[in-house]
């Protein structure tokens, strides 16, 4: 079967008055003709609201299921924004996600310097990823979140305690949204909770430092803890995860020190950065929609599906990324090996022919929808968030708790001054000023 090619060769593409010289990077997909109106699409981009995908990525809509995009160094990539073909692709194992290979894309600079090492799961391809998933996955299953309930639910009444104590004015990621999560995953894998202004501050650098030597140096001192940390576990062992993996696993030969120290760093990160950014962005969200909180508050039983809503309508790990190992058809275009491929979540996530009326916030979506639970803030395929039974239950125990808690919350600064993050990171609030 043979395809139109995607991508014309310079000598192909005509030039003259109306014609950019620069073609377009947003591309028809097959057989239809570039339109010289649209400008080159730039991935990743700003949000120019928290809470919706960057304006910018409005073309891509059209460009479903697949178009093209540019990086920050001019390489051209696939940028996955329809649902089903994320799906299709998120499975397929010709995609890699192994940071090492040469064409694998990075998003911005500092990553495309500092991934010279592997990373534990999120880095892996099967089969070496299944090895160290099947460890990790009892410890995630709803019967064990559900067990810990009581101590998420536990936790976040102490925050909001001191936040009642110290109020009525709060900042909200450092005095609520990020300790929740950070709190409960050092606990979770017997990490001591003390030391967390090092680890929260490493992670903050691993995702969001300034340069590659910074994340290079930010890696190195989480190795160092973690290395420390287990030698601790081996002579004295408590009950954490991480006690376990070193008892069952590590003294038994099953995995090396250094990938136990590679899992911890990750299980650590993605433990505590992704859920408080959920949990800011889904409070500052909720308080520009109070029509929408008034109803969660009226029916407190509407909180898992509201949590689904919201994880679908802000998708904050917006640009999931592979590299093709293999050529692959599909759509009626053809993703070459070595190709690099982003998976535009929060495009992704407002694809209309999987989600009726895409852009409203809608907390009876996922009962009038079933398939709207399939959304892919959690990722799709092998890679598919392992904590995401514990970031439901966190977020809506703490998004409940905390405005049964505080029925007058609300913003002590104008709305459009809150910081938030950049589009090249997880998106969350950088901070967010309350009161009550
Ligand atoms: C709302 C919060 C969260 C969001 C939106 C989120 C999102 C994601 C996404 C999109 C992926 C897939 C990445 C890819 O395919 O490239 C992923 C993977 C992962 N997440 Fe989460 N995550 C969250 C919370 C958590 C928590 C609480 C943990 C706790 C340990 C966690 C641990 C992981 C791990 C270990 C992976 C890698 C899984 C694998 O490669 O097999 N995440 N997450």
């Amino acid at each position: 079967m043979t395809h139109t090619p995607l991508t014309r060769s310079p000598a192909d593409r005509p030039e003259g008055p109306g014609r950019p010289a620069v073609e377009p990077v947003v591309e028809p997909l097959v057989g239809s003709v570039v339109d010289p109106a649209v400008e080159p699409v730039v991935f990743p981009q700003d949000r120019t609201c928290p809470y919706q995908p960057p304006a910018g990525y409005e073309p891509l809509r059209r460009g479903r299921p697949l178009s093209r995009v540019s990086l920050f160094d001019g390489r051209g990539v696939w940028v996955v924004t329809g649902h089903g073909a994320a799906r299709e692709l998120l499975a397929d194992p010709r995609l890699s996600s192994d940071r090492t290979l040469p064409a694998f894309p990075a998003v911005t600079e500092r990553f495309a310097a500092a991934r010279n090492r592997r990373i534990a799961l999120l880095g892996l391809d099967d089969p070496e990823h299944h090895v160290q998933r099947r460890l990790l996955v009892p410890s995630f299953t709803l019967k064990r979140i559900a067990a810990l309930r009581p101590r998420i639910q536990e936790t976040v009444d102490g925050l909001l305690d001191r936040m009642a104590g110290q109020g009525p004015h709060a900042e909200l990621v450092n005095d609520f949204a990020l300790p929740v999560p950070s709190m409960v995953i050092c606990a979770l894998l017997g990490v001591p909770y003390g030391d967390h202004e090092f680890f929260e501050a490493q992670s903050r650098r691993l995702l969001r430092g300034p340069d590659a030597a910074d994340i290079e140096d930010a890696r190195d001192q989480l190795d160092a803890y973690f290395g420390t940390l287990i030698d601790r576990k081996e002579k004295e062992p408590g009950d954490g995860l991480l006690d376990e993996l070193v008892r069952d696993q590590l003294r038994e030969g099953k995995v090396d020190r250094e990938e136990l120290v590679s899992l911890a760093t990750i299980l650590l990160v993605a433990g505590h950065e992704t859920t408080a950014n959920m949990i800011s962005l889904g409070t500052f969200t909720l308080l520009r929609h109070p029509e929408h909180l008034a109803e969660l508050v009226a029916e407190p039983a509407l909180m898992p599906a509201a949590v689904e809503e919201l994880l679908r309508f802000l998708s904050i790990t917006d640009g999931l990324l592979r590299v093709a190992v293999r050529d692959i058809e599909i759509a009626g275009a053809t993703i070459h090996e070595g190709d690099g491929v982003v998976f535009s979540t929060s495009v992704i996530n407002r694809d209309e022919q999987a989600f009726p009326e895409p852009d409203a916030l809608d907390w009876q979506r996922p009962a009038r929808h079933p398939s709207a639970r399939h959304h892919v803030a959690f990722g799709f395929g092998i890679h598919q968030c392992l904590g995401q039974n514990l970031a439901r239950a966190e977020m809506e125990i703490a998004l409940r708790s905390l405005f049964d808690r505080f029925p007058g919350l609300r913003l002590a600064v104008p709305a459009d001054t809150v910081p938030f993050k950049p589009g090249d990171t997880i998106q969350g609030m950088l901070e967010l000023p309350v009161t009550w």
